[in-house]
């Protein structure tokens, strides 16, 4: 039934690139994106709309999502930090009236100040001033909103993190427009007790159903932690392919947990999940090998050795 399906939002394109050092060429970024979307992913997030001095990497998202293939079917997002983003996405779209490149904006703040304040500049009272401003605005214009609350587990800078806090974040976010709030732990230090406790926390005022699950896999607790957020409830899970990534103010932190590992881990279960598991272990070794990099999917290396 439709309450068993999992909703995968790929964010390779975006999490998994925006930390890599040198510059990637547009024409690889964009054969990615198109790749993940023939194998099947239906939410790709597709970029920033970031400060090019923040994140140099994400600097030719508007170029990017302009030579993309637009899949019908796919729902392609990209980041808005504030209303500078957001106005150079509308100056796209503006480009482009018979066939916007992106359909729905994600905006992102955290469950700590030191950790909004290292990412944004901003405090979180702060940005969610700034968000709702943006939330407004794009919703003005038919356009989605889907928010992040960062650190809901350990901040890299202020340490352990109350779940209350996250839980009242996520309801700002929410009671502001947003469709769906992902909750990310963005360092990958949570388990399934720290995970679970969260979001009793977080379920107990907001409605689980708008909800989803960001896991970084740092300490290799991705899976468990995705499956807990199901069992909970949760119905949306982000996932990088080769479980690329990583934040650029988050140290030491690695990539999402595998969109391959994550497939695999629901095979034969009572969810379904869309994705074609061949095609994405295809596309992982592909962006690996075009980064120099080892795939960090256990499951695809193991599909691989095979
Ligand atoms: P700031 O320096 O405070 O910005 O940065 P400002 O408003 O003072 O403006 C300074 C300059 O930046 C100005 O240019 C602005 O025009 C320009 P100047 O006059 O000096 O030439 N500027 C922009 N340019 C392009 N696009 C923009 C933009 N805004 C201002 N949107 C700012 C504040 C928010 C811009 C900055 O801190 C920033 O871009 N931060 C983004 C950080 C980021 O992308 N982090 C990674 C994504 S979040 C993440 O990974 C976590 C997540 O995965 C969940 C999880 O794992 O937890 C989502
Ligand atoms: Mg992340």
């Amino acid at each position: 039934s439709s309450d068993n399906f999992i909703n995968i939002v790929e964010v390779g394109p975006r999490d998994g690139l925006q930390n890599e050092k040198s510059i990637i060429p547009p024409a690889t970024k964009v054969e990615l994106i198109n790749r993940l979307g023939k194998a099947g992913s239906k939410i790709i997030e597709a970029g920033s709309f970031v400060s090019p001095k923040w994140v140099p990497q994400m600097a030719g998202t508007a170029e990017v999502v302009t030579a993309m293939d637009k899949l019908s079917g796919v729902t392609y997002q990209v980041l808005v930090p504030n209303e500078k983003g957001l106005e150079n996405l509308f100056a796209l779209l503006a480009k482009h009236p018979d066939s916007p490149p992106i359909d729905e904006i994600a905006v992102f703040t955290a469950a700590t100040d030191a950790f909004s304040k290292a990412n944004t500049n901003v405090t979180v009272a702060e940005s969610l001033e700034i968000l709702g401003r943006v939330t407004r605005a794009a919703l003005d214009k038919g356009i989605r909103v889907r928010g992040y609350v960062s650190v809901v587990i350990d901040c890299p800078y202020s340490g352990k993190v109350t779940p209350a806090r996250v839980r009242d974040v996520t309801k700002a976010l929410l009671d502001m427009g947003c469709y769906e709030v992902s909750l990310g732990d963005t360092v990958g230090t949570g388990t399934p007790t720290t995970v679970g406790r969260m979001l009793d926390t977080v379920i107990g005022v907001n409605p689980v159903r708008k909800l989803a699950g960001h896991f970084h896999d740092t300490f290799g607790m991705g899976v468990a932690n995705a499956l807990t957020a199901v069992s909970a409830g949760i119905r949306t899970i982000d996932s990088s392919i080769a479980g690329l990534g990583g934040c650029p103010y988050s140290p030491g932190a690695t990539g999402n947990v595998a969109t391959e590992d994550i497939l695999y881990a629901l095979q034969g279960s009572q969810y379904s999940v869309p994705g074609d598991l061949e095609a994405l272990v295809e596309t992982g070794f592909w962006i690996s090998d075009k980064l120099g990099r080892d795939n960090s999917s256990r499951v695809a290396k193991a599909i691989r050795a095979r």
